[in-house]
């Protein structure tokens, strides 16, 4: 059986001493409760450190929010796949859709990425998605094929096995609006459905897909039962303690 999982992208929020108090009081929730899902925090590249010594206390690992394409040497302001893993930073966002929109990330350097973290023993949580114009016009499954074909295809079986894949409507990050229980199932059918064909029903069936957009502690748990939904990527609802719990107990 697959595990669950939840991964809280803070994104570009918090000062240090408001990323502190956030995982102090993220330690405390979790500490009190039963969460059967694997819970994973992916905070801003300067206070990782800080969150990977906080997580050696409690049970919850620590993931970066990109990674450099390259491996070492003269790339100002990046970071490098095995600098996170000095840090014991365990997973890795690839291919988040802010990423592709403002930071021109295409194919070629998400392929990349996704080779750096596998070499260097990040796990990456590979996001795909389509954007409105695309569902709109019915090209959403094209889409998120080409993505999944294109970031992930070319990896061999034994690396394709430890990469989590996020399917992540654009039309949902930040807006409030969440892709149906129905709709959310139906993608991660057609991706699992893709992995199939490349590495066989084994492979597909043991694939970790989660759904991010809006998801929040009122809608998490339908979304979550869906058969094929393995937890979720949560961005603005990470930030509150709550809210972030709930999404975590949510995931069995
Ligand atoms: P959201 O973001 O939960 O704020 O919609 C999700 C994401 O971008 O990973």
């Amino acid at each position: 059986m697959r595990k669950k999982i939840v991964a809280g992208n803070w994104k570009m929020n918090l000062t240090f001493n408001e990323a502190e108090d956030l995982l102090d009081e993220i330690v405390d929730l979790l500490e009190n409760e039963t969460i059967d899902a694997q819970v994973i925090v992916c905070p801003p590249y300067p206070y990782l450190e800080m969150a990977s010594d906080i997580a050696k206390e409690s049970n919850f690992f620590v993931g970066a929010q990109n990674i450099s394409p390259f491996e070492a040497g003269a790339y100002t302001g990046e970071v490098s796949s095995s600098m996170l893993t000095s840090m014991e930073i365990t997973h890795c966002i690839i291919g988040h859709s802010e990423r592709r929109k403002y930071f021109n990330e295409d194919d070629k350097m998400l392929t990349a990425k996704i080779n750096q973290s596998l070499e260097h023993k990040i796990i990456p949580i590979f996001c795909v998605g389509e954007a409105l114009p695309e569902r709109e016009a019915g090209d959403h499954f094209e889409v998120v094929r080409h993505q999944v074909r294109h970031g992930l295809f070319h990896l061999d079986t034994d690396e394709f096995e430890k990469v989590i894949i996020a399917y992540e409507p654009v039309w949902a990050i930040g807006t409030g609006v969440t892709a149906s229980p129905e709709q959310a199932k139906e993608m991660h059918d057609y991706i699992r459905s893709l992995i199939a064909e490349r590495y066989g029903k084994d492979i597909a069936d043991k694939t970790i897909i989660l759904y991010g957009g809006s998801c929040n502690s009122k809608n998490a748990k339908e979304i979550f039962a869906q058969e094929g939904v393995d937890g979720g990527l949560i961005g603005g609802a990470s930030l509150i303690p709550e809210e972030f719990l709930a999404i975590c107990k949510a995931a069995k």
